[in-house]
C-alpha cells in the first residue's frame, strides 16, 4: 500500500538520489544533510514523502514563516507519475499547514521549467501571480 508520512533525517540519502535523478530539480548547499535536518527541526512533521513497501515514490519539503507556507522540491519519481501522488502530497501538506493557522502558501517555479509550470497551472486552487517579482539575496560566507 502506498502511504504518506513525515520526512525524517534518515530519509536524506534516498531523497538526494531522487532529487539528483529528477531533471529540473536544482540542488543547493541547503540540501546538504545538516541544513536539511535543521529545516526539518524548524518545521516539524510538515515535509512529507510517499512510499510503497519502503521505496520512496515522491516528496515535498514544507515550511512556514508563521504567516505563509512555502513548498519546495515537490517530486514524484518518473515511473510513478500520473497516479495522483503529487496531488495527495499537496492535499496533506496544505491540511497540516491549515491546522497550524497557515492558510496561504507559495511555491517558486523557475520560468525555464515548462513541465513544472504546466503542472502548477493545472492545479485547482493555485494561481500564478503576475503582480509580484521575487528579489533574492545571498550573503556569502
Ligand atoms: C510535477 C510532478 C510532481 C507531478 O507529479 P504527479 O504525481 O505525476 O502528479 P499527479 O498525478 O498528482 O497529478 C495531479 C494533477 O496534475 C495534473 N498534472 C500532472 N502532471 C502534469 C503536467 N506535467 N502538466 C499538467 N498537468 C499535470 C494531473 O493531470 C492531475 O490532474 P487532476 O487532478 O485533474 O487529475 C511530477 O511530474 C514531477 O516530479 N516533475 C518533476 C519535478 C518538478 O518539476 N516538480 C515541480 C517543482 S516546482
Amino acid at each position: 500500500m502506498t502511504s504518506i508520512r513525515p520526512i525524517q533525517p534518515e530519509d536524506h540519502p534516498a531523497l538526494m538520489a531522487l532529487w539528483q535523478r529528477t531533471p529540473g530539480i536544482q540542488l543547493r548547499a541547503e540540501d546538504d544533510f545538516a541544513p536539511f535536518c535543521a529545516y526539518l527541526r524548524r518545521n516539524p512533521g510538515l515535509s512529507l514523502l510517499c512510499e510503497h513497501e519502503g521505496r520512496l515514490l515522491g516528496c515535498v519539503l514544507v515550511g512556514h514563516d508563521g504567516r505563509r507556507g512555502y513548498l519546495q522540491h515537490l517530486v514524484v519519481d518518473e515511473s510513478c507519475r500520473g497516479q495522483g501522488l503529487a496531488r495527495a502530497l499537496l492535499r496533506q501538506a496544505l491540511a497540516q499547514l491549515a491546522e497550524l493557522g497557515i492558510h496561504k502558501s507559495h511555491v517558486f517555479v523557475l520560468t525555464d521549467a515548462p513541465g513544472a509550470l504546466e503542472f502548477w497551472r493545472a492545479q485547482a486552487g493555485w494561481s500564478a501571480r503576475s503582480d509580484i517579482q521575487v528579489y533574492s539575496s545571498r550573503r556569502e560566507g
